[in-house]
């Protein structure tokens, strides 16, 4: 089979490297993919956004299977419009990826049926959003309606932090139209859990938990990015929650969405908080998440194309999905100054990995000299272990002897997870 990847991350490593795994995957093309990814698959020059060049590619290749994964092209009907060339494809239409395109759109749903969330309200102007801050007690939780690159999100302890934040959405415009509406709603307190999860529309088959780390500091603290490091399984993430999770979370979202007429297909990320009420959810998101999926990943032990086949054939009910009980830490390597300013073109001097780490490539790109930094997100450190506590010490003491100039990496990861496992207040799957 040949296979067509949209996206460039370190996310898309993780799933072409996977997909390598298969013998029937013959073909892989990324557009545009990245340096490193060039050891998996042909990769070409094209931005995951540009429709038409993704779409004048598909028309001149023999693709049989493409996967998106990046939230703005799925937004913006990218699986549509490769279906309706007759390819087939893992990723929701454009109607189904407003679940993440649309906080209003996904706060609505989750209200209609019944799905625990924090309250909030919607608010299309600045003088009403304005009127809500007066009216209401902080804390509160401003965000943008629309995608904003994981940064549309405010966490205002008091009322002036929450019109800072509206007037930065809705009068500066930070994020374009995705700050045309906002949501602000209630400061929820526990844990965060993310869960991945495969889905044709009707049958919804979750992948082992995790836990992201988005700040760039330590301890929760900087701004936030697109997530630092990862954990899996995630200590909060016991039995009962997961049964809680399934019940009241996984199945209402992928039934509401049935009859809402936009069933969705492809993977399905719920960001969880566990609160003293029980589990609810924070955000959803349409896609594999970056530094989930080449997390998780790694722990699957059944084929990764008859899921995502599955997915799209609507028979993933009677398809085997399997991840192992071992443990996983994935470490991110970014650039000096992210998710702020930062210089490219670093020399990266990649040593001798031990066995069971895996280096995944998110920014790099291939120069004579070797690889050279390209982004915020250089590379994932990648340890799978028996254990937990194994596999962040083998993540750190791999992610040490990866070196670039400016090279930063959050110490924490798995911290708070270690620490839960050491109290034995939780247990892992
Ligand atoms: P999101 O992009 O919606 O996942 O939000 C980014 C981060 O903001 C989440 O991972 C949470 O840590 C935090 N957050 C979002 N909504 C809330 C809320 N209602 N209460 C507390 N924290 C929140
Ligand atoms: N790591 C969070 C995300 O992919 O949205």
């Amino acid at each position: 089979m040949n296979i067509l990847i949209i996206g460039g991350g370190g996310r898309e490593y993780g799933i072409a490297k996977k997909l390598r795994e298969d013998e029937r995957v013959e073909k892989l093309w990324a557009l545009p993919g990245n340096g490193g990814m060039e050891e998996l698959a042909e990769c070409f020059p094209i931005k995951a956004t540009d429709m038409e060049g993704v779409c004048g590619f598909a028309a001149e290749h023999p693709v049989d299977f493409a996967v998106v994964t990046p939230d703005d092209p799925l937004a913006m009907g990218m699986a549509d419009r490769l279906r309706a060339m007759g390819i087939p494809c893992f990723g929701p239409s454009k109607a189904a990826a407003r679940i993440e395109a649309s906080k209003i759109f996904s706060k609505r749903l989750m209200e209609k049926y019944g799905i625990p969330t924090a309250k909030a309200a919607a608010l299309d102007s600045l003088d009403a959003a304005l009127r809500f801050v007066e009216e209401n007690e902080p804390p509160m939780v401003v965000k943008a309606d629309g995608l904003a690159l994981g940064k549309g999100v405010f966490i205002c302890r008091t009322r002036d932090e929450a019109e800072a934040a509206c007037r930065e959405l809705m009068e500066d415009r930070l994020f374009g139209e995705s700050g045309s509406r906002v949501l602000i709603e209630e400061f929820l307190e526990g844990p965060e859990v993310s869960v991945l999860s495969f889905t044709d529309g009707r049958t919804i088959v979750p992948m082992v938990s995790s836990m992201d780390h988005k700040t760039a500091g330590e301890g929760g603290t900087g701004p936030n990015t697109g997530g630092m490091g990862v954990i899996a399984p995630n200590p909060f993430y016991t039995e009962a929650v997961a049964a809680e999770c399934m019940e009241r979370i996984f199945l209402p979202t992928i039934r509401a969405m049935e009859l809402e007429g936009c069933p969705f297909s492809g993977c399905l990320y719920f960001g969880l908080m566990i609160t003293k009420d029980g589990p609810k959810v924070i955000e959803y998101n349409c896609r594999f998440g970056d530094p989930e999926a080449q997390t998780v990943l790694p722990l699957m032990e059944t084929s990764l194309l008859d899921a995502m086949l599955a997915c799209e054939a609507g028979t993933l009910d009677g398809t085997p999905v399997a991840f192992s009980r071992r443990a996983v830490a994935d470490v991110v390597l970014a650039s000096g100054g992210y998710p702020g300013r930062y210089e490219k073109g670093k020399l990266i001097t990649v040593p001798e990995l031990d066995e069971g780490v895996c280096l995944v490539h998110a920014g790099t790109k291939r120069t004579e000299e070797g690889y050279v930094t390209a982004g915020g997100r250089v590379l994932n450190v990648v340890a799978v272990a028996d254990t937990l506590p194994e596999a962040v010490e083998k993540a750190y003491a791999n992610a040490e002897r990866v070196t670039f100039d400016g090279v930063y990496m959050r110490r924490d990861i798995g911290r708070t997870a270690l620490e839960i496992i050491a109290r034995g207040d939780a247990r892992c799957e």
